[in-house]
């Protein structure tokens, strides 16, 4: 989120008597957004802050965990993440009137009574006990999986970083990355083939490779919203790639990704795997 756009638009708004109900910054990839210029404009229209810091687990922000900074924080235990329970995940705030209220909505709103009895509309969304202490047990080795992440995006700057046309994602003076995913842009020009050749090279030795997120302006479902800036986000579309960040890969697994895409830049773009001779 940049803070000037946000700064603008929430301006413009509240001129037009219409401030937004909330602002939802993203902390994506493992690394939190620079949160301090976003709060301050929201504390000056009394806008809420809900950070989604749902792929920041174990990151950092000028010594504090992102997702404890706003109204409230959420984070996802979903099965691609740090550590998971499967699926779920966890709403965090200061605020106990807040959490007592999402309790109460997560578990059907169900008012202190003997009977059932409903005072408004509720949801099923609680997390089961087995799943929250699969959970809680795995909050014990968060530091060792940011650690196994942190030394993949290590690996790949060491055996990638001189490539040209191949930028890695910057780590932010501000805090710590926990590279829950690795993730470079690729210039075509410089690198002598595309961000997505490389993904479908990658996908012909059977590793899979993701584009970074295709933005929210650019999904079907939210055409036809409002969108201010977005540029950005979509050159990061275009040329970004999230490399294999698994917390269990092994040596010999990264070296292979390795491998792959300095074959892609030394034979070029849709040649055979045979040609590659990728190990499996
Ligand atoms: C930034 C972000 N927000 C929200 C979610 C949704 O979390 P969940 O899958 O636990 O619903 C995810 C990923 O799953 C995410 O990466």
């Amino acid at each position: 989120m940049d803070p000037l756009l946000l700064a603008e638009t929430v301006e413009r708004k509240a001129r037009q008597g219409k401030p937004p109900k909330a602002v939802v910054p993203v902390h994506l990839y493992g690394q939190s957004v620079d949160l301090d210029p976003i709060l301050t404009i929201c504390k000056h229209y009394d806008i809420p802050v809900i950070e989604d810091a749902a792929e920041a687990l174990g990151a950092s922000y000028k010594g504090r965990a992102p997702g404890t900074f706003g109204k409230a924080g959420v984070f996802s235990f979903n099965g691609n993440k740090i550590i998971t329970t499967s699926g779920g995940g966890m709403l965090v705030s200061d605020d106990g009137e807040l959490i007592a209220h999402a309790r109460k909505l997560a578990t059907q709103a169900r008012d202190p009574a003997p009977h059932y009895q409903h005072s408004e509309i509720g949801y099923n969304y609680r997390m089961s006990n087995v799943l929250a202490g699969i959970g809680r047990g795995q909050l014990q080795v968060l530091e060792e999986r940011v650690q196994a992440r942190r030394r993949n995006f290590d690996f790949y700057v060491e055996t990638l970083g001189e490539l040209p046309g191949i930028n890695f994602m910057p780590e932010s003076t501000w805090g710590r990355h926990t590279r829950w995913l690795s993730c470079i842009t690729v210039n075509e020009e410089a690198f002598g083939a595309s961000r997505e050749d490389i993904r479908l090279a990658l996908e012909a030795a059977n590793i899979e490779a993701r584009p970074l997120w295709k933005p929210m302006h650019l999904q079907p479902v939210f055409a036809g919203c409002e969108c201010v800036g977005g540029r950005l986000a979509e050159q990061l579309f275009a040329q970004g790639l999230c490399l294999p960040s698994g917390s269990n890969l092994a040596e010999d697994d990264l070296a292979r990704v390795v491998h792959v895409i300095q074959c892609v830049h030394r034979i070029g773009a849709g040649k055979p795997l045979a040609a590659m001779r990728v190990p499996f």
